[in-house]
């Protein structure tokens, strides 16, 4: 069986959607453990509820970011697993940490990248009058929020949207894409190429396999 290390710093929806997607037999896989960098995330409760390790690794114990990537590298490959999944991970990631995952290191976005990298998407795209956002499953590279993209789901923005409005749309989205992006890498079907996601030995465009 193959497995997934999920890297969390808060809430965990989306490490939710991958646990129920192994139990339901959508991801042929399993969560091997769960790393946080905030000891009261409580995706932590939800890995514990599923009887999932899981890791709390307290940032104010090591001296710079190279340090903590390191033990963290250390502790993950303990479980030797085949995929790392950042899902809601708030850290930047040094560039010794990306290059030793590379080619097997997931992250989700909420945006249409390359629209909004960064912090605050959701704010940025109703402030600017978007009619639309949405959230990416990319591969990480050392680039923040860069990597090539494989797959995205849109969802409108209404006028009378708040923020959390437009969170919320997004992130039920969220919950249907990553566990099946997970599924096509553990079924060996994606792969990552020169700076391109490659879906069934086709390289997939800018906006990954679907942009509608
Ligand atoms: C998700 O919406 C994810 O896209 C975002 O954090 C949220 C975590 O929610 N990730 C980023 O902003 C990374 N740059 P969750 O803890 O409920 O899964």
């Amino acid at each position: 069986m193959k497995k997934i290390a999920v890297l969390i710093s808060g809430n965990g929806s989306n490490l939710q959607s991958i646990i129920d997607a192994c139990q339901q037999n959508r991801i042929n896989g399993q969560i091997c453990a769960v790393f946080s960098n905030k000891a009261d995330a409580y995706g932590l409760q939800r890995a514990e509820e599923s009887a999932i390790p899981t890791h709390f690794l307290n940032p104010k114990e090591y001296s710079d970011r190279t340090d903590y990537d390191s033990a963290l590298l250390t502790a993950i490959d303990q479980y030797q697993p085949d995929l790392i999944v950042l899902a809601g991970y708030m850290r930047i990631l040094s560039s010794g940490f990306v290059q030793h995952y590379h080619g097997r290191l997931l992250n989700i976005h909420p945006s249409l990248l390359p629209k909004y990298p960064g912090l605050h998407t959701h704010r940025k795209a109703i402030e600017n009058g978007d009619q639309e956002h949405g959230t990416s499953v990319h591969f990480v590279t050392e680039e923040l929020d860069g990597g090539p993209v494989i797959l995205q789901a849109k969802v409108p923005i209404f006028a009378e949207d708040q923020e959390e409005d437009v969170i919320r749309r997004v992130q039920t989205q969220e919950h249907n894409i990553y566990p099946l992006v997970i599924g096509w890498f553990l079924e060996g079907r994606l792969s990552m190429g020169n700076n391109t996601a490659i879906l069934d030995g086709k390289v997939l465009s800018q906006q990954g396999y679907a942009s509608d």
